[in-house]
C-alpha cells in the first residue's frame, strides 16, 4: 500500500466514539510516513494492529512502535502510566519487536500514579448505575484534573529529581488519602513514600526513551521527515466538542494535535477521518442509533464488537451521519475511511440516520446538551444490503454494487472525500481510493 505521501502531515482521527479502527489505518498509512505521534489520551486507548496471524494490541505507545524504521513520539499531551508503557515496551520486546531509539516520549508528559486509578474507580463506583460514566478505569479524568488544576500534577521530568518528587508527593498523598477518606469513607491510606520509591524506579527505566519531543518534532519536520498524527478515542469522546459529560479528558479531535504534540496548526495538511460503517460505542452517553435488539447483537458478533482495552460488550448501532458530519467539521476531516465494511454483508437492509427528529421538528443539528439526546429520534435512510464476503475485496469494482452505493452515500452525507475502504483487520484487506 502506498499513496498516502502526498498527503503531507496528516492526522488520523476516529469521528465516532472511538475504536474506529484507528490502529489498522495508522499502521497502513505508515508505509508512507517517517514518524507517528499519539498526542493525547492515555492508556484509556486500546488500538488493535493486525500482522500476518499476530494481532497487537496497544494502550499507551504509537501503533508505528511495530514499525522499526519509524520513529514512535508519545508527546507532552499525552498522561503516561509507566506501568503500562513498561509492560507494553517489556511485551513487545518478547515479541521480537525492537524497542530503543525508535521510542521518544515526552518530558512534559503527566504522570498516571496509583491514587489516579484508585479515584477514578472510586467515584464510578460511589456515583452508582445511573450516573456512572463507564470510564475505562485508567485514572484518565484524574490525572488531567490534577494537570490543570496544577497543584497536584507530576510530570515525567519530576521523576529525575527525587527530592523534590518526595517533597510533593507526601503533599498530593496527604490530600489524596484526606479526599479519599471523607468523600468515598476509603480506610486504606496510600504511602507517598512507597508510591516515591517505585516511580523514582519506572524513572529510570524510561530514561533512555525521555526527552523534549516538541523540540525533536519541530525539528523532523524541518528536515522534512513525514509526521503521521495518531488520534486515540474519538471526536465525540473530546472533552470539548463530545457529548459531555460523557467524554474523555482529552482533546480527542484533530484540534488536539497541535497543543498535545507542540507542533503549528499551519504544520498539519490533512485529516483522515476514520468511522465505521455503522456505530459502536463502550460506557455510558447518548448513542440515538444504538440497537438494543438482535440486529445490534448481530453486529456486535459479526464485527466482533468487544472492548480491547476492558473487553466490554460495545453497544452497536446504524451509522449517525448527523453526528459524524459534525465531527468531520470540528476536525476538518478531508479524507474518509470507512471501516468494517465487511461487518454489515448478509443485511437485507440498512439504515443510516440522516437527521434528528426532536418535537416535531427535523434538523442536523448535534447537540450540545447531552440530556436533549433523550428528546431526539433518530431519521433513517434505509439503503439496500448486500451479501458475500467483502474480506475478499481488493479493488472498488470488486465491491458488491450495493456495498459501493452505501460507502458513496457515506462519503456525500458528510462531505468528505473517500479515500479508504477497510474490509478486514489484516493490512492487505484496504483499499485506498485516491
Ligand atoms: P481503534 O481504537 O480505533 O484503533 O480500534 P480498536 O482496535 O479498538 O477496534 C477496532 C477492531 O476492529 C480491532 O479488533 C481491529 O482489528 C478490527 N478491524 C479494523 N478494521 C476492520 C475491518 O475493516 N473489518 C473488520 N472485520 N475488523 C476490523
Ligand atoms: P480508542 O483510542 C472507546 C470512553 C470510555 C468512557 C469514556 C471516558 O481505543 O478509540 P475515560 O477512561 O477516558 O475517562 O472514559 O470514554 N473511551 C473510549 N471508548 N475507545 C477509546 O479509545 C476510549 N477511550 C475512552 O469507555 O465511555
Ligand atoms: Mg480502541
Amino acid at each position: 500500500m502506498s499513496g498516502f505521501g502526498s498527503l503531507g502531515h496528516t492526522c488520523v482521527v476516529g469521528l465516532q466514539w472511538g475504536d474506529e479502527g484507528k490502529g489498522k489505518i495508522v499502521d497502513v498509512m505508515l508505509e508512507d510516513f517517517d514518524v507517528v505521534v499519539r498526542y493525547g489520551g492515555g492508556a484509556n486507548a486500546g488500538h488493535t494492529v493486525v500482522i500476518g496471524g499476530e494481532r497487537f494490541a496497544l494502550h499507551q505507545l504509537p501503533s508505528g512502535v511495530l514499525r522499526p524504521n519509524v520513529i514512535s513520539v508519545v508527546t507532552g499531551g499525552v498522561v503516561l502510566d509507566p506501568t503500562v508503557v513498561l509492560g507494553e515496551i517489556s511485551s513487545l520486546r518478547g515479541r521480537g519487536v525492537a524497542v530503543g531509539e525508535n521510542l521518544r516520549i515526552s518530558e512534559r508528559a503527566h504522570v498516571v500514579l496509583p491514587y489516579h486509578r484508585l479515584e477514578d474507580q472510586l467515584a464510578e463506583s460511589a456515583a452508582g448505575s445511573g450516573a456512572r460514566l463507564g470510564t475505562t478505569s485508567r485514572g484518565i479524568g484524574p490525572c488531567y484534573s490534577d494537570k490543570m488544576s496544577r497543584r497536584y500534577g507530576i510530570r515525567v521530568c519530576d521523576l529525575y529529581r527525587p527530592e523534590r518528587l518526595r517533597e510533593r508527593l507526601g503533599q498530593v498523598v496527604a490530600h489524596k488519602n484526606a479526599y479519599f477518606r471523607a468523600l468515598f469513607d476509603h480506610r486504606q491510606p496510600l504511602d507517598a513514600e512507597q508510591i516515591a520509591r517505585e516511580y523514582l524506579g519506572f524513572g529510570e527505566q524510561l530514561r533512555p526513551f525521555v526527552c523534549d519531543t516538541a523540540t525533536l518534532l519541530n525539528g523532523l519536520i524541518g528536515d522534512g521527515r513525514r509526521v503521521l498524527f495518531e488520534g486515540a478515542q474519538g471526536a465525540l469522546l473530546d472533552v470539548d466538542h463530545g457529548t459531555y459529560p460523557y467524554v474523555t479528558s482529552s482533546n480527542a479531535g484533530a484540534g488536539g494535535a497541535c497543543s498535545g504534540a507542540g507542533v503549528p496548526p499551519t504544520v498539519i495538511r490533512a485529516t483522515m477521518g476514520v468511522v465505521k460503517a455503522y456505530s459502536t460505542r463502550v460506557g455510558a452517553g447518548p448513542f440515538p442509533t444504538e440497537l438494543k435488539d438482535a440486529t445490534g447483537d448481530e453486529i456486535r458478533e459479526r464485527g466482533r464488537e468487544y472492548g480491547t482495552t476492558t473487553g466490554r460488550p460495545r453497544r452497536c448501532g446504524w451509522f449517525d451521519a448527523v453526528a459524524a458530519r459534525y465531527s468531520a467539521m470540528v476536525c476538518g476531516a478531508t479524507d474518509l475511511a470507512v471501516m468494517h465494511l465487511d461487518t454489515l454483508s448478509e443485511f437485507d437492509a440498512i439504515s443510516v440516520c440522516v437527521g434528528y427528529a426532536q418535537r416535531g421538528n427535523v434538523s442536523n443539528r448535534f447537540p450540545a446538551d447531552a440530556y436533549e439526546f433523550d428528546e431526539i429520534q433518530p431519521v433513517y435512510e434505509t439503503l439496500s444490503g448486500w451479501s458475500g464476503d467483502l474480506g475478499r475485496c481488493r479493488r472498488f469494482d470488486e465491491l458488491p454494487e450495493n456495498a459501493r452505493r452505501y460507502v458513496q452515500r457515506l462519503s456525500e452525507l458528510l462531505g468528505v472525500r473517500l479515500s479508504v475502504i477497510s474490509v478486514g483487520p489484516q493490512r492487505d484487506q484496504t483499499m485506498l481510493l485516491t
